[in-house]
């Protein structure tokens, strides 16, 4: 189990330390956040602004011809799903935040994520802005400690959608599935058993993974499950089940 500061935090760090002296902060919920409380380890979030209210947060990662790096998973999404393992409303979470213009916000917002973005999580029907804004609505509304009040003061517009997808791209570089996959000997272009795959991901990441096949026994998809130590520490826990590849799976070379 890896704990990590998200670069962005680091920034918000800095951008703190470095403001001048003759105020004393008060601080924000953002800044005083206890990391010892883990997600779904209580009954409800006493904080939902340090506590993600949705606290087993599932991370998917694909597998898809011709898209993406040919060495690289792309991302499905995060999805915050309440402890049971039940989704978050269907809907999304906030209806007021429902933007449907994600690809220009991270454009114009942050020209360095929305190229990453471009690379790491691209639609494969061909429309990102769709892809990404769904995704924004549906999940990242449903992260509760990126609630723009969470923010107090700090909060600059679409704070809450650059650090939502931050937060998504920083995972997908430090759970790297090709990386794991690779170092158990498994490549693209070859068929493997799906106990073999399940058991290089768990050497590489120490917990259990879920993968999915499409229905010609192909790999398509792999999903982690996360804890969340206060606001944004994700802790890696055992899928609680296997998923749909059976016997013998097909890893395609893209
Ligand atoms: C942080 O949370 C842990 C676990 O709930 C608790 O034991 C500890 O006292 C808390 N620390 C502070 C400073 O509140
Ligand atoms: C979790 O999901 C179930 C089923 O949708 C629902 O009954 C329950 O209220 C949810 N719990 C929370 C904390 O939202």
């Amino acid at each position: 189990m890896k704990l990590y500061i998200p670069s962005f935090l680091l920034a918000l760090t800095l951008t703190v330390a470095a403001e001048p002296l003759q105020q004393v902060p008060i601080l924000s919920p953002r800044q005083s956040c206890n990391d010892s409380v883990v997600s779904c380890h209580w009954r409800e979030p006493e904080n939902t602004c340090c506590s993600p209210r949705y606290g087993l947060v599932v991370f998917v990662q694909q597998w898809v011809e011709s898209y993406g790096p040919p060495n690289e998973f792309t991302i499905h999404g995060l999805w915050p799903n309440n402890c049971s393992g039940s989704r978050a409303p269907n809907r999304g979470c906030d209806s007021s935040r429902s933007w449907n213009n994600v690809a220009t916000i991270l454009r114009n917002k942050n020209p360095n994520l929305y190229q990453r973005m471009k690379t790491f999580w691209p639609s494969y029907k061909g429309d990102d802005n769709w892809f990404w804004s769904h995704e924004w609505v549906k999940h990242g509304t449903c992260v509760s400690t990126l609630n723009p009040s969470c923010y107090g003061s700090e909060y600059t517009p679409y704070q809450d959608v650059i650090d939502y997808f931050e937060q998504v791209l920083f995972l997908r570089n430090e759970y790297d599935v090709y990386g794991a996959l690779n170092v158990a000997g498994i490549f693209p272009g070859g068929y493997y058993s799906s106990k073999a795959m399940l058991d290089a991901l768990k050497q590489g990441f120490g917990n259990r993974a879920k993968i999915d096949c499409d229905r010609n026994g192909q790999l398509s998809e792999v999903w982690l499950y996360f804890n969340v130590g206060g606001r944004d520490h994700y802790q890696l826990v055992d899928a609680e089940m296997d998923g749909s590849c059976r016997g013998r799976v097909y890893y395609p070379k893209k």
